[in-house]
């Protein structure tokens, strides 16, 4: 027996199971600390019973359950972000890990499109972030000042599992074979991106946008060229572009046209846009055709990182998300002296093609690149 009890601790089993209105008895054991009244059974019917996919973990063979483990959609549907907490009577057993690693074996065929999970954990909190590798997650990468949590602005570690992964001894299918997608790989340099001149330093100046920018806006978003690399599909006509100025960049919290200095014709526009931590916004740009290649990005992104700190409140982290295969963006955003932090794998589409993204940020401690 002495010996048997050295050995290494058998793996826990885990059953993930839908709630039951009659499961609010026990969620004080787990909840609360997350919520005011966790005793509430209209917490189960308005939160738990609508949320998309909210399980409870039961140890194997009792009904009483012990913890949950949630995926939540974003707001791109191929994107979830995983949750769970557990009882404190149950941690440090791998009930967490086990019901993780069951969470990952059903999901994906359960939520329609889903083909990557993340989870974003708190740099402090290295006992979720064992379970996560233990549960065969990636480690990405650490993105500084990206969460607010119970009004504090938190480093994150970002941690993800693809539908392509493998599977850490749960079934005997150790891989799926559902999707068998590659990452697009990086293009080939197209001439006008090639098209350097002598750098010399461009002078930019920003300012908001009017409804009278119309034609110069149409003049990069009617190229095919330009939209082939944004999310955007290209504008047909002046009255849809007429349209996005009014409705999308007029009332934009921090949305600028870029001009040349001395000139008040946009060449360019550039965005800062809030997310749902108001410690966290991300920034996008593009750039009329004949403008590429001179440095003109690059002055507008260092213009307004020197500025948008001061006039959004509570920000602290820019971060921009950028194709792989998009080098000159992310020459763009290293010349501007934002940080490269990580390659996410599947992480943003781009006219319905899955792409692995290239995470960067600059905050606002960063130095000012001159
Ligand atoms: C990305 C974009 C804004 C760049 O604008 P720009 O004014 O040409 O940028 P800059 O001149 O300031 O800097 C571009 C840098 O990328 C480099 N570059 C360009 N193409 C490149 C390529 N294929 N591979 C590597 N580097 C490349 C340039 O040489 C330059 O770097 P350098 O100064 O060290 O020589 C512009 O191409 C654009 O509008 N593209 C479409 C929209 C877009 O991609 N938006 C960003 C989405 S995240």
């Amino acid at each position: 027996m002495e010996q048997r009890s050295q050995e290494a601790p058998r793996p826990v089993e885990v059953t993930i199971r839908r709630f039951e209105l009659s499961d609010v008895d026990s969620m004080t054991d787990w909840a609360s600390d997350l919520l005011d009244k966790p005793r509430e059974p209209s917490f189960i019917r308005d939160f738990v019973f609508r949320h998309p996919w909210f399980r409870a973990i039961c140890l194997a063979g009792v009904d009483r359950h012990v913890g949950s483990v949630s995926v939540t959609p974003t707001g791109d549907p191929r994107r979830a972000e995983l949750g769970y907490v557990l009882a404190r009577a149950h941690w440090g057993k791998g009930v967490a890990t086990a019901a993780v690693k069951r969470t990952v074996a059903t999901v994906f065929d359960e939520m329609e499109g889903l083909e990557r999970l993340e989870a974003l954990v708190d740099v402090a909190n290295t006992a979720s972030q064992h379970v996560l590798e233990k549960a065969g997650f990636r480690r990405e990468a650490v993105l500084p000042k990206y969460r607010v949590i119970k009004g504090a602005v938190k480093d994150i570690v970002m941690f993800s599992f693809l539908i392509t992964d493998p599977l850490v001894d749960c079934t005997s299918a150790s891989t799926r074979q559902s999707s068998s997608k590659k990452p697009e790989r990086q293009k080939s340099l197209t001439m006008e991106q090639r098209n350097r001149e002598t750098p010399r330093a461009v002078e930019v100046t920003l300012r908001p946008f009017e409804i009278s920018d119309v034609d110069a806006m149409m003049v990069w978003a009617s190229d095919p060229q330009v939209a082939a690399v944004c999310r955007w599909d290209v504008y047909e006509s002046t009255e849809h572009v007429l349209a996005f100025i009014r409705d999308v960049m007029l009332p934009h919290p921090w949305s600028r046209a870029i001009c040349l200095a001395g000139e008040d014709w946009p060449v360019g526009a550039v965005s800062v846009t809030p997310t749902g931590d108001p410690c966290r916004a991300e920034l996008g740009y593009v750039l009329a055709r004949a403008h590429w290649g001179k440095g003109v990005a690059t002055a507008a992104v260092k213009r307004t990182v020197a500025t948008v700190f001061d006039e959004m409140e509570g920000l602290e982290r820019v971060e921009a998300v950028v194709d792989v295969a998009n080098p000159a963006s992310q020459r763009v955003l290293e010349k501007a002296g934002f940080t490269k932090e990580a390659v996410l794998r599947k992480y943003g589409a781009i006219k319905g093609v899955v792409k692995d993204m290239v995470m960067f940020s600059f905050i606002n401690t960063d130095p000012f690149v001159e």
